[in-house]
C-alpha cells in the first residue's frame, strides 16, 4: 500500500509569492459559505455530536449532507437521525475488497458534493481517491506519531499511554492518507496525565481537547489557512 494517495492531478496553483500546490484541496480561498462536511463513523458518534453542538453555538459554520456508518448498530446513526441528517450504512463485509468499499463511500460523498470528509471515530481503513487527497481529516486520541497505527484506537490508546507512564497525552487532527494515523498533522493539543488517572478519566480529558481541536482544524481548512507541503501542514496567519 502506498504511503501517499495516488496524486495524478496535473493542475497546480501558484501564488504570487511562488507557493505551489494542487488546485483542488485544501481550498485556496476561504469558502465564504458553510463548509459541507461528510462524517464517517463506526461507534457512538461523540465527535459528530460535538460538531453539531459547535454548529449550534456558532463555532462551526457547517452543513452535514451525509453521515456514513460502517456498521448498522452505530449509536451515531441515531444522532444523525435526530439532527435530520441523511445517513447511510456502508459495511466492509458487503464488499470484496477495501478498494470496492472505498469506491462506494467516496461515490456517495461525491454525489452530495462535500468539501471535506471527516473521519469521526471511523475504524476502517479507506483508500482515498486522488480527488479527495488532502480533503479527508482524521482525529486520533493521542499525540501522533506515538501510540497510533493499526489496532491502537479508542480506549486502547489511553491504556497504552498509562502503561508507558507518559506524563502528557492529547489528540491529533491530521489529513488522512492510505496508512492508519499517518498523514500530515494539522492540529495537536496536549493534556496532562494525572496521578491516579484511569483510561476513562484520561479519555475524558483528551476528548475535551478533541472537541476544540477538530472544529479548529475544520475552520482552518474552510478559511484557506492550510498549505500541505510534503508530509507537513503549514498554517497561514491569513489566506494567501
Ligand atoms: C473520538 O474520541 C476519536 O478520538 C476517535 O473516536 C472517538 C469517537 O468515537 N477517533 P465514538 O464515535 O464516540 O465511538
Amino acid at each position: 500500500m502506498p504511503d501517499t494517495p495516488d496524486d495524478s492531478r496535473a493542475e497546480e496553483w501558484v501564488s504570487e509569492t511562488g507557493d505551489v500546490r494542487p488546485l483542488l484541496a485544501p481550498p485556496v480561498t476561504p469558502l465564504g459559505r458553510p463548509i459541507r462536511l461528510g462524517v464517517l463513523i463506526s461507534g457512538g458518534g461523540s465527535t459528530l455530536a460535538n460538531f453539531l453542538r459547535c454548529r449550534g453555538e456558532g463555532l462551526l459554520d457547517a452543513e452535514f449532507p451525509l453521515v456514513i456508518a460502517s456498521r448498522p448498530d452505530c449509536g451515531g446513526l441515531q444522532i444523525a437521525k435526530n439532527a435530520g441528517i441523511r445517513a447511510e450504512v456502508v459495511s466492509l463485509k458487503d464488499f470484496n475488497s477495501t478498494d470496492e468499499f472505498s469506491e462506494r463511500i467516496f461515490s456517495l460523498l461525491r454525489e452530495v458534493q462535500v468539501d471535506l470528509v471527516t473521519l469521526a471515530g471511523f475504524l476502517c481503513l479507506v483508500r482515498i481517491p486522488s480527488d479527495f487527497a488532502n480533503r479527508v481529516m482524521n482525529i486520533h486520541p493521542g499525540l501522533i506519531p506515538s501510540f497510533c497505527g493499526k489496532g491502537l484506537y479508542g480506549m486502547k490508546v489511553h491504556e497504552a499511554v498509562l502503561a508507558r507512564g507518559c506524563k502528557v497525552s492529547g489528540c491529533t487532527v491530521h489529513f488522512a492518507d492510505n496508512v492508519y494515523d499517518h498523514g500530515p498533522i494539522i492540529v495537536q493539543k496536549a493534556v496532562p496525565v494525572l496521578e491516579g488517572d484511569t483510561p476513562q478519566t484520561l479519555a475524558a480529558r483528551v476528548f475535551e481537547a478533541e472537541c476544540q481541536a477538530y472544529p479548529e482544524a475544520i475552520r482552518l481548512f474552510a478559511n484557506a489557512r492550510l498549505i500541505v507541503t510534503g508530509s507537513c501542514v503549514r498554517i497561514l496567519e491569513q489566506p494567501l
